[in-house]
């Protein structure tokens, strides 16, 4: 990680939001080599030094973020709701705009619930979706997946899905509907609580790079 204490050290996803935000962080002057970022290196530096950049699961942006092993962090406000992870959420970056979504097989759509049977959810998002039908009254059984939840309905492993949804695509092609949409996201920049304070001046300048960067 280099010597330098005054160094900042930023958490990002690979995929979905990875381009959008490289390009946020160039236009705020932090670049990385292309043969860097084309490598399956997992930690890079940028040209100037002034920044670490670390590959991580899109969930664990949130963790590294909150350890403090990363000062910030570009992440989905989606993960942030269902991480509830304590750190600082200081810009929107206005990127990665998405939807959480209850979903489900045409024939359920606009069905009520009812309330005496158990709804089978399946999700990444056991949090987002359990206090989505706890606020309705709707007893539910959550299945967490990590991954290709679409395919739940279409196999019997549950009832409904709540997803995210970007282009949509994913859902039309599996045959599944919007039944109601929970939230919108976009993704934010976050900072650890501690480098909010002990490195207070990059961590100013870093948002005030990234707000006129947004202005733009
Ligand atoms: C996400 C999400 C949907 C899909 C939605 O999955 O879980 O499956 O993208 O995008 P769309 O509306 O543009 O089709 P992701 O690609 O992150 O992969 P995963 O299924 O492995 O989570």
């Amino acid at each position: 990680m280099g010597n330098n204490p005054n160094k900042l050290t930023i958490a990002l996803s690979k995929g979905r939001m990875q381009d959008a935000a490289l390009a946020i962080l160039a236009r705020a002057g932090i670049i990385f080599a292309e043969s860097e970022l084309n490598s399956r290196k997992l930690l890079i530096s940028s040209t100037d030094g002034r920044f670490d950049l670390v590959f991580v699961k899109p969930s664990d942006v949130p963790t590294y973020v909150g350890y403090g092993v990363a000062d910030a962090g570009v992440c989905g406000r989606d993960v942030l709701l269902e991480s509830q992870a304590d750190v600082h959420e200081p810009l929107d970056l206005k990127i990665g705009r998405c939807k959480i979504a209850v979903a489900g097989k045409r024939e359920v759509v606009g069905l009520d619930y009812n309330l005496l049977a158990t709804v089978r959810v399946a999700t990444k998002y056991p949090r987002i979706a359990t206090e989505y039908f706890h606020t309705k009254g709707v007893p539910i059984e959550v299945v967490t997946l990590s991954g290709s939840v679409e395919l739940a309905p279409l196999l019997g492993l549950s009832d409904r899905i709540v997803d995210l949804v970007e282009t949509g695509q994913t859902l039309k092609e599996n045959g599944l509907e919007v039944i109601d949409i929970i939230t919108e996201s976009t993704a934010r920049l976050i900072v650890n609580r501690a480098s909010f304070h002990l490195k207070r001046v990059e961590v100013g300048m870093l948002i005030a790079d990234l707000t006129e960067v947004l202005k733009s």
